[in-house]
């Protein structure tokens, strides 16, 4: 479990909470993510996310499913059921172990995590709190008509459980021997305590999993290269340096079944947090399952008759996490032109669009090139057509929202077959012939 670095709940500076509020502002305005139920009045901590955020969410999805499962061949993927056999959860420790210290204030009765508010209500400042109890993060559910304990079942609290109980049915399908990795995108479901900071921390989110699966001996070898592969992920889709760092968890703050942990750490507006947690889950969690449903879960080498429980190496990460860190880290202010813009610097694989085309008039015959200028680019871009506004105030919008690349189709495209490429962050513009433009754009999007 997510240890906490309690430095992360408010924003150091005045100015860091003047940019994260503008980040939120935009989220909202520009259709990244609503309060959920908004009509509703919303749900505490709980977002929707609108159009710009769910291409973003699944830019994000496939930059890592690119680099976890697609360029790599020690690595295969499955889609395993959110609703476990409760079982699992008793042989993986959660049912035990997956708990955070609760308090209630007797004054205001407000409920918060013990090791999170140094003894004080953030609500309405008294010490009159009750002794921290456990509380599990686990949601409960009751599987058919009858609500009693037989019929009991928990929303997965994370992944990684349907990958250990699938290892054998993965390793002998797919004729696999460690080191190898099976991955997985799907939704958690943890019932914080305490939710917040925009969508740092939800109640539901999507988490990436790999459990790689290694000989005992060379785990910490494996542990280290997780480490840097992950680093080196969020660098290659633009995140600075400065914004990054290892955190190495301390022994006494090792979940259950980890031997060691390091967190990546990103700098958000309120401090540094931990963006994804790298774990040595050591044999924890194959040799519980093991125990519990007396199958075992080793690896077996018929021709050296060599047998071993594996070690496991795990990144772990929340789509939502490393939404968050993209837009803090994107975000920007500069002036063009004397006028003050926004622009969000993203990567363009992960921009929520890649190109915007924009005619200059809505008027025949340019909307017909600029329809087909759109249908030319979307079998491979995610691609905006807008042809309201003014075409600087356009320029502004895309800018807003992160469209690294916007097509101007204007009348001398009739003539000369040529359209204008504008870049977001220099706003650099050449022209390019209609039959070069994807070409084009591929060379200068493609990571
Ligand atoms: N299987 C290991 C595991 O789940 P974790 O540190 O509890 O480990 C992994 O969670 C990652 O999931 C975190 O590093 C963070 O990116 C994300 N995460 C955890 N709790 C979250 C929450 N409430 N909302 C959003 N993301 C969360």
């Amino acid at each position: 479990m997510e240890a906490e670095n309690n430095e992360g709940e408010r924003p150091k500076t005045a100015g860091d909470q003047d940019r994260f509020e503008a980040i939120v502002n935009l989220s909202k305005r520009r259709g990244f993510a609503f309060p959920s139920a908004d009509i509703y009045g919303g749900m505490r901590s709980t977002y929707d996310f609108g159009p710009l955020g769910t291409l973003m969410l699944r830019n994000i999805k496939e930059a890592w499913w690119r680099s976890i499962v697609r360029e790599r061949d020690d690595v295969v993927a499955i889609d395993a059921a959110i609703i476990t056999n409760p079982k699992v959860w008793e042989a993986s420790g959660h049912l035990q172990t997956f708990v955070d210290p609760l308090v209630d204030c007797r004054n205001c009765h407000e409920r918060w995590r013990a090791d999170q508010i140094e003894g004080v209500c953030p609500n309405c400042g008294s010490s009159d709190l009750t002794e921290a109890r456990p509380f599990n993060l686990m949601f409960k559910t009751f599987v058919g008509p009858v609500d009693d304990e037989s019929s009991v079942a928990y929303l997965r609290p994370e992944t990684a459980q349907g990958m250990f109980v699938n290892f054998l049915n993965v390793m002998t399908t797919m004729r696999r021997k460690p080191p190898f990795g099976i991955a997985q995108i799907g939704r958690a479901f943890r019932n914080e305590i305490t939710p917040g900071n925009f969508i740092f921390r939800m109640r539901e989110f999507d988490l990436m999993e790999l459990e790689y699966f290694v000989p005992p001996a060379d785990a910490e070898k494996w542990f280290a290269y997780w480490c840097d592969e992950r680093m080196s992920w969020y660098r290659r889709y633009g995140i600075p340096d400065r914004l990054l760092r290892f955190h190495p968890h301390a022994p006494e703050d090792l979940s259950h079944y980890s031997a060691q942990t390091s967190d990546i750490e990103f700098l958000y507006p309120w401090g540094w947090g931990e963006l994804e947690g790298i774990a040595n889950r050591t044999d924890y969690d194959l040799t519980a399952h093991s125990e519990h449903s007396g199958i075992r879960l080793e690896y077996f080498d018929q021709s050296t008759g060599e047998r071993y429980t594996p070690y496991v190496i795990e990144p772990a990460v929340g789509t939502t996490r490393v939404m968050m860190a993209f837009l803090v880290s994107a975000y920007d202010e500069d002036e063009i032109g004397g006028e003050r813009r926004t622009v969000l610097r993203l990567h363009p694989s992960i921009a929520p669009y890649q190109v915007a085309v924009l005619p200059l008039s809505r008027k025949e015959p340019l909307e017909e090139l600029a329809r087909d200028v759109l249908r030319r680019c979307n079998s491979t871009f995610m691609c905006e057509y807008d042809d309201t506004q003014s075409i600087g105030r356009r320029y502004r919008r895309q800018d807003e929202i992160g469209t690294p690349y916007c097509l101007t189709v204007d009348f001398e495209s009739l003539n000369d077959g040529e359209v204008t490429i504008r870049e977001r962050d220099s706003t650099e513009q050449i022209r390019v012939p209609i039959e070069n433009v994807v070409a084009e754009l591929r060379d200068r999007i493609e990571a």
